[in-house]
């Protein structure tokens, strides 16, 4: 239902390339050139103007909508010039979510998302609510499946006792591995549904930390093996995991989301995918 690399639009807007009308559309055309139909969204993404941005330039572009997949997130209650708050908290009260749904559509300019996300877990989650809201959703055809974003197994479990729920969307990178201890990847496997990863290049270009000292010093070496460039390597470690999980690209570049596609064909070996699991780490394994 989803494609195998998901783009991921958060830093498309004034989060990050601020790139006009015109140049979303020649992100989208790549995107599905390169068979990445799956986009993601969050209500907050741009200070709560990017669903808009994404929703102005595909509709101009005339896509059969059942050509593509939105994913959208909502939660998360922020201050914003489109929307003010005097506080960050986070809101899953019916009415909110109900809003939130209705908002993200008319911005995306469609009459359904593909897949919401809880964007993340609040200590004042009441499962028996979202439950029904989500029942009223699918039922009134404005979203066709759910999911959550960050969520703990148990957070997860507790959830999808009232509603199944199709994926939990996790940090995921060499240099956040959390997931690989914790159970939330091996939880997904057992019920046969996908994780979906959020920042797949983690800090890796941005921070001269001692863990990215020893990552570049194997990752480079792996890339003159593999003929590959280091955004390669980086997401062939991640898909190598048989979870099977999806990673949410966050280029806003035409030219890194071409190469990124190339990844999935990057199987790396065993050995080498175990020592970026150690230089990752620090140590090797017991
Ligand atoms: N569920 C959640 O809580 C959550 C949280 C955060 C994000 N997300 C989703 O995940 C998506 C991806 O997140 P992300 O943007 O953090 O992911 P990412 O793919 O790890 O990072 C993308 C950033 O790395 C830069 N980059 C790529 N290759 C580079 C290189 N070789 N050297 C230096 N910089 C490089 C990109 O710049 P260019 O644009 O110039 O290529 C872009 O700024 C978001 O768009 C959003 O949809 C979800």
């Amino acid at each position: 239902m989803f494609s195998e690399l998901i783009a991921g639009t958060m830093r498309w807007g004034i989060w990050g390339a601020n790139h006009s009308e015109r140049k979303v559309q020649e992100l989208i055309e790549v995107c599905l050139e390169e068979n990445i139909t799956t986009f993601d969204h969050a209500d907050i993404y741009g200070n709560h103007t990017t669903e808009e941005l994404f929703g102005n330039a595909w509709k101009e572009m005339k896509i059969d909508r059942e050509r593509i997949q939105l994913i959208s997130k909502c939660g998360i209650v922020m201050n914003s010039e489109k929307k003010p708050s005097t506080l960050k908290y986070y809101n899953y009260d019916s009415d909110y979510i109900l809003n939130c749904v209705n908002e993200s559509l008319s911005n995306l300019k469609t009459d359904y998302l593909d897949l919401l996300l809880l964007h993340r877990p609040s200590p004042l989650m009441n499962p028996e609510e979202i439950a029904k809201v989500f029942e009223t959703l699918k039922a009134e055809g404005k979203v066709k499946e759910f999911g959550v974003s960050n969520f703990s197994v148990s957070q997860f479990e507790l959830l999808n006792q009232y509603f199944p729920l199709v994926t939990n969307q996790i940090e995921l990178s060499v240099n956040h591995l959390d997931s690989f201890d914790n159970g939330t990847l091996e939880q997904l496997m057992i019920k046969k549904l996908r994780p979906m990863a959020w920042s797949v290049l983690g800090n890796y270009f941005t921070s001269n930390s001692e863990q990215n000292i020893r990552l570049k010093k194997i990752i480079k070496k792996l890339c003159e093996k593999y003929n590959a460039n280091e955004n390669k390597i980086l997401l062939a470690f991640i898909l190598k995991h048989p979870s099977k999980i999806i990673p949410v690209i966050g280029t806003s570049k035409v030219e890194t989301i071409r190469k990124l596609k190339q990844s999935l064909l990057l199987d790396i070996e065993t050995m080498d995918w175990f020592k970026i699991l150690e230089a990752s780490r620090g140590t090797e394994v017991d």
